[in-house]
């Protein structure tokens, strides 16, 4: 039988999503909206796609979360994106309202479901979700160290002229400025990074990385990144249908890992079919171990103004 997946907010993130999914094949789709005619109008579009993709789901568009009932898993792509100038953080009141009122109607729909958050800002929506839903810790977790690492992959790629495929990257910690990349970890083809590039070439690349999301903001003008945020929700959505066991950076509530508590950031951690299942605790040096931990105080501030 085939996954049921969900997806809230029928947006540049949320349908880009939706079709990556549908394209695999696995999982029968509701896309929902708001906006009336906008989730109907992209899915039939999705769904008329899929005898050239070759893919037999169900997608439905909906404003009606009836729809969305017993989903596997729910992606929460509801929200307002930043425009130029603007952090992530700068949106937490305003996307706050909508992932709590979103959140309270997967639940209600939705009891057993995983919920995988995209909206920014991303590790305070996590917890936010986390605190609405009363769901345990390993079924809500977000997206957001797979794109900060993939997005450091592409520019070593390109910088060295490898396939993208060889590089493996790891950055650690909240979505934002503060992101943790552990460069000591980074390789091609097996070889440490610090081997390949200059310092001041890697410091160059973890800079551009950081303010990744950032350029495409101020490039776009209106609206932010969603292809490659995209293909990074999907991965986790595939590793959860076909219960992967994926080692992949997530934002997840920590408890004590890392020596961090009540809070959520980015951290490696294995998905599966019950979400996560592990959270990889690294070995690390007490310069990244600080910088984790400073990465975490700087979520917990935006975590306290949602005064939960
Ligand atoms: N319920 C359902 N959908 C909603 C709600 C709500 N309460 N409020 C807003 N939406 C919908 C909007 O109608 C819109 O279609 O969310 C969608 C957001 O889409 P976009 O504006 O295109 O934003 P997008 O680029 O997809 O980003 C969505 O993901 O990456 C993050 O920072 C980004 O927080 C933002 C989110």
């Amino acid at each position: 039988m085939r996954s049921k997946v969900s997806i809230i907010g029928a947006g540049n993130v949320g349908a880009t999503c939706a079709f990556r999914i549908a394209e695999k094949g696995y999982a029968d789709i509701v896309l929902l909206d708001i906006i009336e005619g906008l989730p109907q109008g992209k899915a039939l579009d999705m769904l008329e796609a899929t005898p050239v993709t070759e893919s037999d789901v169900k997608i439905i568009g909906t404003n009606d979360y009836q729809e969305t009932a017993n989903s596997d898993i729910v992606v929460i792509a509801s929200g307002v994106p930043r425009k130029p100038g603007m952090s992530r953080d700068d949106l937490v009141l305003t996307n706050m309202k909508i992932v709590q009122e979103v959140t309270r109607k997967v639940v209600q729909y939705s009891p057993n479901c995983i919920i995988i958050m995209v909206t920014n800002p991303l590790d305070a929506m996590t917890q936010l979700a986390l605190h609405v839903s009363k769901f345990p810790r390993n079924k809500v977790f977000g997206q957001s160290g797979i794109l900060d690492s993939a997005r450091f992959r592409t520019f070593v790629a390109q910088e060295l002229g490898v396939s993208v495929k060889d590089v493996f990257a790891c950055v650690l910690g909240g979505h934002g400025d503060t992101m943790v990349p552990i460069i000591r970890l980074c390789t091609v083809a097996g070889v440490p990074l610090t081997e390949l590039l200059p310092k001041e070439k890697i410091d160059g690349l973890v800079k551009r990385t950081v303010k990744g999301g950032g350029e495409i903001v101020n490039l776009l003008k209106t609206g932010s990144a969603c292809y490659a945020p995209a293909a990074a929700t999907a991965q986790m959505v595939d590793a959860v249908v076909l219960d992967k066991k994926e080692i992949l950076p997530c934002a997840v509530y920590l408890d004590r890992e890392y020596g961090i508590k009540g809070v959520v950031v980015g951290v490696p951690v294995k998905l599966g079919k019950n979400g996560i299942e592990q959270i990889i605790e690294l070995k690390l040096t007490p310069e990244e171990s600080a910088a984790l931990k400073k990465s975490a105080e700087a979520v917990r501030e935006l975590v306290k103004l949602m005064k939960l």
